[in-house]
């Protein structure tokens, strides 16, 4: 079966994403910061297996690539994000650095799969309207997510690797809050969909959960 590694999945999309995936029978591997104690994660039926991962911490990076070892990842999903509570180091480092270092451990087992796809989570609020970067912090880290992945994006593909970031949509997740108009299951249908007919073609494009461009 495929392999799917999702990075952030305690809670919200992505433990969406590790549910669906391991419901559809493909072997996953997802990471969560509290690995004894995986709340809802630690219930997910299938071949999940879950690792402990504080996406800042270089060497909890480092061991998860060496568990994956010479495997191979179909599909790595970034989705670790943060939006309040924290400071601007741990904002930048958690939203900006984090999925690059991550891919950057892990690229190899993406390249040798079949699949060869990579999604990162982005936002809408990191679009530049109008052209100035957004002046909230978290729209500024997602921002500089955005700029980091255009830049280094062409060197994935030229790698055979397709990627994009996403915008989930506005999602009843803790970051959402309950009220969020798109579900964690749709958001997370509509994102499964896109990677897996995605072809080089969308590789580097700003998607939307609907499929739809957004612009930079
Ligand atoms: N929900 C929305 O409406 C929305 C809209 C636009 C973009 N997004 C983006 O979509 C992604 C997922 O959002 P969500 O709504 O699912 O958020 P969420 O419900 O708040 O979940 C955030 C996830 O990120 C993990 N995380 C945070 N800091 C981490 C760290 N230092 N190391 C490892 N994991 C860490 C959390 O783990 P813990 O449980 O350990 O904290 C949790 O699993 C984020 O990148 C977010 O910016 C969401």
């Amino acid at each position: 079966m495929p392999v799917a590694t999702i990075i952030g999945a305690s809670r919200g999309i992505g433990l969406g994403l590790a549910e669906s995936y391991a419901a559809d029978g493909w072997t996953v591997h997802a990471t969560t910061r509290e690995p004894k104690h995986p709340g809802d994660l630690g219930a997910v039926a299938g071949d999940l297996t879950i690792h402990g991962l504080d996406v800042r911490d270089p060497n909890g990076i480092a061991a998860l690539a060496e568990a994956i070892g010479d495997g191979a990842i179909d599909h790595l999903v970034h989705s670790a994000g943060v939006l309040r509570g924290v400071d601007r180091e741990e904002m930048m480092a958690v939203n900006a650095d984090a999925p690059f270092n991550v891919v950057g451990a892990l690229f190899d087992a993406v390249a040798r799969s079949a699949a060869k796809k990579i999604a990162i989570l982005t936002s809408q609020m990191g679009a530049r309207r109008g052209g100035g970067t957004p002046s909230d912090l978290y729209g500024e880290s997602k921002c500089i997510l955005n700029d980091r992945f255009r830049e280094i994006e062409p060197k994935w593909r030229a790698a055979g690797v397709t990627s994009v970031v996403f915008h989930p949509g506005w999602v009843a997740t803790d970051m959402g809050g309950r009220g969020a108009p798109v579900s964690v299951r749709e958001s997370v249908s509509g994102i499964r969909r896109i990677i897996a007919e995605m072809t080089s073609e969308e590789s580097g494009k700003f998607l939307t959960w609907k499929g739809t461009e957004h612009p930079w």
